[in-house]
C-alpha cells in the first residue's frame, strides 16, 4: 500500500541483489515506485526496470550534477525515451549549487530545456533543489502549466506556500525522521495531506534508524510514521493518501 515515488534501483549499490531486492519490496507492500533517472544512461536503466516490474515506473531526464550530458544529442534521446508508456514524468532535475556552484547559467539552461520537453509532452517533472532555492522557485514561475513535485523538499515554508498555491507537491524523504528535521516538519505542519508525496531516494538517505545505511523502500514506514505522528492521522491514512497523491501526480490507474 506504499508508493515510493523516489528511489534510484537503476544504482549501482543495487547492482549484486537488485531483482531480487524489487521482488521483495514489492512482497513488503510496497505498491508502486518511480524510478528517476540522473543521466543518459541511468534514465535507459530506468526504462529497462520498468519494462520488467509492472510496478516500477520511470522518469528520465538529466541531473544538474551531470551537466556533461546536457548535449542537444543527449536532450534529445531524453525526449525520446520520455515516449515510453512507462515514462511517467521528466526528472530528476534542477539545480544544485551545493554541489556546483561554478556553473549555475548552465545548470539552469539545462533545467529549462527540460521544463519545456515536460510541458510539450504534458508529463509532471520530479526536481531537484539543493542549496538554489531561490533559482528554483523563479524558473519554475516562468511555466505556468507545468505540474510537480519538489523531491526531498528543504526550502522555507513560505516558500512551500507559494508552491502549494500553484499546484506543486512536495517530497518528504528519510531526514523528516533526523533530529535536525525541525525546518522540514515546518512545511509538513502547512502541507495539505493531498500534496504529500512519501520518497526514499533510495540508496540514499536512510531514515532513522537505519540512517547511513544502504535505503530501500521497505523504509518508506519510518517516513510515514514520522508524518503520521506529526499530522496526528493513522499511519495507514497517510499510505493510502500518499498512494493516492502519487497516482494522481503521475497519472498510474
Ligand atoms: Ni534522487
Amino acid at each position: 500500500m506504499f508508493f515510493d515515488t523516489h528511489a534510484h534501483y537503476d544504482d549501482r549499490a543495487f547492482d549484486d541483489d537488485r531483482y531480487a531486492l524489487l521482488d521483495s519490496v514489492h512482497d513488503a507492500g510496497v505498491e508502486l515506485i518511480v524510478d528517476p533517472g540522473c543521466d543518459l544512461k541511468s534514465s535507459r536503466a530506468s526504462i529497462a526496470l520498468a519494462e520488467r516490474f509492472p510496478f516500477v515506473y520511470a522518469a528520465v531526464g538529466i541531473h544538474p550534477e551531470e551537466l556533461q550530458d546536457s548535449t542537444p544529442e543527449i536532450l534529445a534521446e531524453i525526449s525520446a525515451l520520455a515516449e515510453d508508456p512507462k515514462c511517467v514524468a521528466i526528472g530528476e532535475i534542477g539545480l544544485d549549487y551545493y554541489w556546483d556552484a561554478s556553473h549555475k547559467e548552465e545548470q539552469k539552461l539545462l533545467f529549462r530545456q527540460q521544463l519545456q520537453l515536460a510541458l510539450e509532452l504534458d508529463k509532471p517533472v520530479i526536481i531537484h533543489d539543493r542549496e538554489a532555492h531561490g533559482d528554483c522557485f523563479e524558473i519554475v514561475r516562468d511555466y505556468p502549466g507545468l505540474r510537480g513535485v519538489f523531491h526531498c523538499y528543504s526550502g522555507s515554508a513560505e516558500m512551500a506556500k507559494e508552491l502549494l498555491k500553484n499546484g506543486w507537491y512536495l517530497g518528504f524523504d528519510g531526514p523528516v525522521t533526523y533530529k535536525n528535521a525541525r525546518k522540514t516538519l515546518e512545511v509538513l505542519a502547512i502541507c495539505p495531506p493531498e500534496r504529500i508525496l512519501i520518497e526514499t531516494d533510495s540508496p540514499y538517505l536512510s531514515p532513522v534508524p537505519h540512517r547511513g545505511k544502504r535505503n530501500d523502500s521497505r523504509n518508506l514506514r519510518y517516513i510515514v510514521q514520522t508524518i503520521a505522528e506529526n499530522l496526528r492521522l493513522e499511519p495507514e491514512t497517510v499510505a493510502e493518501i500518499t498512494l493516492e497523491n502519487g497516482k494522481r501526480l503521475f497519472g498510474i490507474n
